[in-house]
């Protein structure tokens, strides 16, 4: 019988749809004890001493992506942690996916608070995940997101729906600011080359509200000491005729934002680019609720930056925090000293068109000027990156929210996201590739904190979900 070209489409894709799914159900358990293997390695990129480990998570992550069925699989040197590469090309001239993700996780800090060990996965049911969760460090962030598409793309290739060419990148230094990407996204232009690049680091609004993240936030991170006399001194015996550092810097840090909570340092603003009342109007649009915002951290009040809601405040808008702040005696009971040195670490947040190294440069300046002349100061810059926000007219926005609505029955909503990714922006800047940010996180998933956890829920439907982007995108592109 001769099809109508439409319907033809659609059937394939009803076909592959069930495909996919019989393949998951068959190999539900395998698909998580592989993830709990990779979840049992400390890759946690900041601190040397699991040196070993990581590199062990970027050869695991390369196992499987060779047990997966793609080819040219290589744990490629760089200057810092090696990036784990592989490819699948099935025709030169069929458009090309780069996935993008990372194997490193956060430290784990601090243990006392983990209910089970962050590098011993157990699945717990909890209030919003009644089918379950994996509890461990990396679960969400990355290694539970980063992993469902090499079970998603196993699953394509085993049934044979594939429809186009894939190439994966998986880094083991996001969680300390990709130093040594850029380094290794120069020397690959060729390796990497691509039509779109796919991520899943980020996250939905709910389980039964799906979303896009349609932005990051860029970073600008410094570390700062405050110097006072020359060496730690009797608090009784100097105390009243010395400058406290400790004293001086939770005074100039507070200075950092005026009675409305904005920032005060000069020109902080300047390249701020203030949205439309249209577009905000859109932004307020997608479901939050303040009462649940608070409940779900324990606040008592709401708190920010007068003039903006809670979603605004964690996307459109720049922010500055301290992450840590130290010095002093802080061990078990009391001791009577002045110290000599106080030191923190802040971070700001940057939205578009900010740029990070221009705001270090402002912070830098201001934050001498504000010093006491009776202190030293030293502004230590860590890493940045830019902000990111993606178009919604385009063929992967459009193949994401397909996909997205085929496996969680409702369109999903646009939404900024306060975190960063920096890499995205630098994809952008090196290779001219605009990312498609397909998380599956919930911000309940407790990312960076004790007690992370992802979603039974969440990873199987991001591996039935990915495959459905990807026919669709195919479609979309060819068309
Ligand atoms: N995956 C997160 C970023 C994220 C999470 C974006 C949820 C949107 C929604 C990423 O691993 C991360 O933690 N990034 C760091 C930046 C990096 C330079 C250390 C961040 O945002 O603090
Ligand atoms: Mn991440
Ligand atoms: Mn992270």
């Amino acid at each position: 019988m001769a099809e109508l070209p439409i319907f033809g489409t659609i059937q394939k894709f009803v076909f592959m749809h069930a495909d996919i799914k019989k393949y998951i159900d068959t190999h539900r358990e395998r698909f998580l004890n592989e993830l709990m293997e990779l979840l049992r390695v400390p890759s946690v990129s900041a601190d040397p001493k699991y040196k070993e480990e990581v590199i062990k998570a970027a050869q695991l992550t390369a196992h499987y992506l060779e047990k997966a069925g793609i080819k040219n699989v290589e744990v490629c040197e760089t200057p810092g942690y090696p990036v784990v590469y592989g490819e699948y090309i099935k025709d030169p001239s069929l458009p090309t996916v780069l996935v993008y993700g990372h194997y490193d996780v956060q430290p784990p800090d601090p243990l006392d608070l983990w209910e089970s060990g962050p590098f011993d996965p157990v699945i717990k049911k909890t209030e919003i995940h009644p089918q379950g969760a994996i509890f461990a460090r990396g679960a969400c962030d990355d290694k539970g997101q980063f992993f469902m598409h090499i079970k998603a793309v196993e699953a394509m290739i085993a049934t044979g729906t594939l429809p186009c060419n894939v190439k994966f990148m998986i880094e083991g230094e996001e969680e300390v600011g990709s130093a040594n990407l850029g380094w290794f996204v120069v020397h690959n232009r060729e390796r990497l080359k691509c039509n779109t690049i796919l991520i899943s680091d980020t996250g939905i609004l709910a389980n039964d509200i799906p979303s896009i993240c349609t932005g990051l936030r860029g970073l600008s991170y410094v570390e700062v000491e405050v110097t006072g006399p020359n060496r730690d001194l009797h608090s009784g015996l100097y105390g009243g005729a010395v400058p406290n550092p400790i004293n001086i810097l939770a005074k100039m840090i507070a200075s950092l934002h005026d009675e409305n909570n904005h920032i005060t340092i000069p020109g902080f603003y300047d390249d701020v680019v203030e949205l439309s009342a249209e577009e905000r109007a859109l932004m307020a649009q997608a479901p939050h609720s303040d009462e649940a915002f608070k409940k779900s951290i324990g606040l008592k009040n709401i708190w920010g930056e007068k003039g903006y809601t809670t979603p605004e405040r964690t996307s459109i808008r720049p922010t500055l925090d301290v992450n840590g702040i130290w010095g002093g005696y802080t061990g078990e009971g009391a001791k009577t000293v002045i110290p000599s040195k106080a030191y923190a670490k802040i971070s700001m947040r940057l939205v578009p068109n900010q740029n990070p190294d221009k705001i270090t440069e402002l912070f830098k300046k201001h934050f001498e000027s504000i010093a006491p002349d009776c202190v030293s100061v030293v502004v230590k810059p860590h890493h940045g990156g830019d902000p990111y926000v993606s178009p919604l007219d385009s063929p992967e926005y459009q193949a994401a929210s397909e996909a997205m609505e085929a496996t969680f029955g409702k369109k999903p909503v646009p939404v900024r996201s306060g975190g960063s990714i920096p890499i995205v922006a630098l994809f952008e800047r090196e290779l001219g590739v605009k990312s498609i940010l397909m998380g599956f996180g919930l911000d309940s998933d407790a990312i960076h904190s004790p007690n992370e956890h992802y979603g039974l829920f969440n990873y199987f439907i991001g591996i039935e979900t990915i495959p459905l982007f990807f026919d669709h995108y195919v479609r979309l592109v060819e068309r």
